[in-house]
């Protein structure tokens, strides 16, 4: 961890809290925020216990080399505009695995991090809020890195991959981690200073689903479309068969075609 500190250049990682075993480096995180733990303060474990996914999904996390990460953010922002945070996310972290990896990771919505179609990480933003007003943001980042696809169960192998699966080389999880808290940093500080169009921009450039055909589950419902674009808030644009052009909050996206 001492190796990591020394690698950090901006406010966010500076202050790292490192953890053997804990619930959930998100749970944690928002524990730590209730307390008031400042801007930029970042918990990582080496295995969760009770690894959260989005849509109240488990997200396994066995020990082995993954990242399970979560940063605390202080943005001063309207509730109606959090799911940039997600979207700067997903920026950070594809931009900081392109480059200490080389491989061609893709972003698929809303912030799945994709290697040939296989997921290799996700994020889960959780947002503790007053008046309209963010108070804080956890966002928590798991990246499988060192793991084999064997450690997992076989309905995670199967749509599931890590670093290591796609390089066959073991990769330093330190490097990995500093690499997306500083990314994480330099798109923060682009985000608050020239507003949303940058980090947009940058997630349309990662994204690998945009003009393809796509299937979105939202709760009971299933959409089909073709996934247009991503609006001013993030959401998913999708140009139905009727020619209506639905947006999307949140939901689950298959890319058909
Ligand atoms: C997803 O479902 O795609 C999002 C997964 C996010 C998992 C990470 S691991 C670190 C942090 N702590 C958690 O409990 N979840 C997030």
């Amino acid at each position: 961890m001492e190796k990591l500190r020394s690698l950090i250049k901006g406010e966010i990682g500076r202050d790292v809290i490192s953890l053997e075993t804990v619930d959930s480096t998100n749970a944690f995180a928002v524990r730590l925020g209730g307390k008031g733990a400042a801007h930029g303060t970042t918990v990582i474990a080496e295995r969760q216990t009770k690894g959260r996914g989005r849509l109240g999904r488990r997200w396994e996390s066995p020990a082995g080399g993954n990242i399970y990460m979560s940063v605390i953010l202080r943005p001063l922002m309207d509730m109606r505009d959090v799911t940039l945070l997600t979207i700067m996310a997903g920026v950070a972290c594809c931009g900081a695995l392109r480059n200490s990896t080389g491989l061609a990771v893709e972003i698929k919505w809303p912030n799945d991090l994709m290697v040939s179609g296989r997921k290799l990480g996700g994020i889960l933003t959780e947002i503790r809020s007053s008046a309209g007003r963010v108070i804080f943001a956890v966002l928590g980042m798991g990246i499988n890195v060192n793991t084999c696809l064997e450690d997992y169960p076989p309905e995670v192998r199967a749509i599931a991959t890590s670093v290591m699966n796609e390089t066959s080389k073991e990769q330093s999880v330190t490097l990995l981690a500093t690499g997306i808290l500083n990314e994480l940093d330099r798109w923060y500080g682009i985000l608050m200073r020239e507003g949303r169009g940058p980090v947009l921009n940058e997630w349309r450039r990662f994204s690998s689903m945009l003009g393809g055909v796509v299937e979105v589950i939202v709760g009971e419902e299933a959409f089909r479309g073709v996934a247009e674009d991503i609006d001013d808030e993030g959401r998913l644009l999708l140009r139905l068969s009727s020619g209506e052009l639905k947006n999307i909050s949140a939901g689950d996206l298959k890319i058909l075609r």
